[in-house]
């Protein structure tokens, strides 16, 4: 086995470059990762999945640019590039190198039986539009290269939300299979529970994403905030609740959608009292959605404007980001090198003789 020179317990976690972040992003995870990196007993590694990225796009998209921005705003939220190891996928080739060993002993079936490959085939079908199999061979492998970024840095542990849980799973199934069939050579990581909280969008469905159209984003100006916050839809008056407790998770959902996601939004960023008086003015079915709407809007420009700050800080520059990446590539890549070697021995293609 190959031993990390790190004594920490190393938490690892993959972000997708989408370029421009919203509140779905932050309350759903960005919060999570900067409460994590304060532990001095495990040390944070959080990589951009820039090769995974390339599975999902249909025409070119500036998937660097795309990076850069996003970490300017993860720096700006107060992720640290100095207590967490933060590196871009394709500045470690190794990962490429450990993909393709695994692949030739990951079964076909297998992979078809992941979620996200099954969900977008069986669309394909229904839709008729298959005509052999029109699918990438990166998406298919989706879990081998998802596989190969856990095992390559030996990773001990990795939070994930319901959506990554199978590929995970996925993940574990590879190394251990891995290591019977060759002997003990990959470190076999564990799951982390990973509180899943999910943002409804602004258009009141249950998700704010990117494709979806519906965010707030992190970097909205003032104006941009309440035009946005203004749109949400509140024909609707309040309807009974038929609770008495009055936590956001008993309540909302009971709430006409629209106004939905204006509480949820007051819960996450007004002081208690206020979202309380708010909840009790529901409750009473007073005209008071104009005055919610101005509330939420301020409180979201408020929660903005130091992110907004911190994002166009001259220290926070491209130059900023790229040499943190930089010095973090290095830094991993003794450990993954070390671990792409044994995979090599172990499987009897032996140590390489040359490397670029
Ligand atoms: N698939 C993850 C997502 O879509 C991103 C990811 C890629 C990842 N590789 C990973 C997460 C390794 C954890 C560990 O969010």
């Amino acid at each position: 086995m190959v031993e990390t020179l790190n004594k920490k317990e190393i938490i690892l976690s993959g972000i997708r470059p989408t370029g421009r972040l919203h509140y779905g992003n932050y309350f759903g995870a960005i919060r999570e990762f900067i409460k994590l990196q304060e532990s001095d007993k495990s040390i944070c590694y959080y990589f951009v999945a820039d090769y995974h990225a390339l599975t999902t796009i249909t025409t070119y998209e500036n998937i660097y640019q795309n990076t850069i921005d996003m970490l300017r705003t993860y720096v700006a939220c107060g992720l640290d590039p100095n207590k967490s190891i933060i590196y871009r996928q394709s500045d470690l080739p190794c990962t490429a190198e450990l993909t393709l060993l695994l692949g030739m002993i990951t079964n076909i079936g297998f992979l078809e039986r992941g979620t996200t490959y099954k969900d977008k085939f069986s669309k394909l079908r229904e839709e008729a539009k298959v005509d052999g199999n029109p699918l990438s061979y990166g998406l298919l492998g989706y879990p081998v290269l998802m596989a190969a970024d856990i095992l390559i840095v030996r990773a001990d542990k990795v939070p994930v939300g319901d959506d990554q849980r199978q590929h995970l799973e996925m993940a574990i199934d590879i190394a251990q299979r891995f290591n019977s069939r060759f002997g003990e050579t990959l470190h076999v990581p564990q799951a982390m529970g990973r509180e899943a909280f999910r943002l409804p969008g602004l258009d009141g469905s249950s998700k704010m994403g990117k494709s979806e159209n519906n965010t707030l984003d992190l970097l909205d100006d003032p104006d941009t905030v309440l035009k946005k916050i203004r749109a949400v839809e509140t024909s609707t008056d309040p309807l009974p609740l038929p609770v008495e407790s009055n936590a956001p998770d008993d309540i909302i959902s009971h709430m006409p959608s629209g106004v939905g996601v204006l509480y949820r939004l007051l819960s996450l960023l007004a002081p208690e009292p206020l979202y309380l008086e708010f909840v009790q003015k529901y409750r009473k079915g007073e005209k008071f959605y104009s005055k919610l709407k101005q509330e939420v809007a301020r409180l979201a420009s408020e929660f903005n404007a130091p992110i907004i700050e911190r994002f166009n800080h001259p220290d926070n520059n491209q130059e900023h980001v790229e040499s943190f990446l930089r010095a973090n590539a290095e830094k991993v890549t003794p450990v993954a090198l070390a671990t792409v070697e044994a995979v090599r021995k172990a499987m009897g293609i032996g140590h390489s003789l040359y490397r670029a």
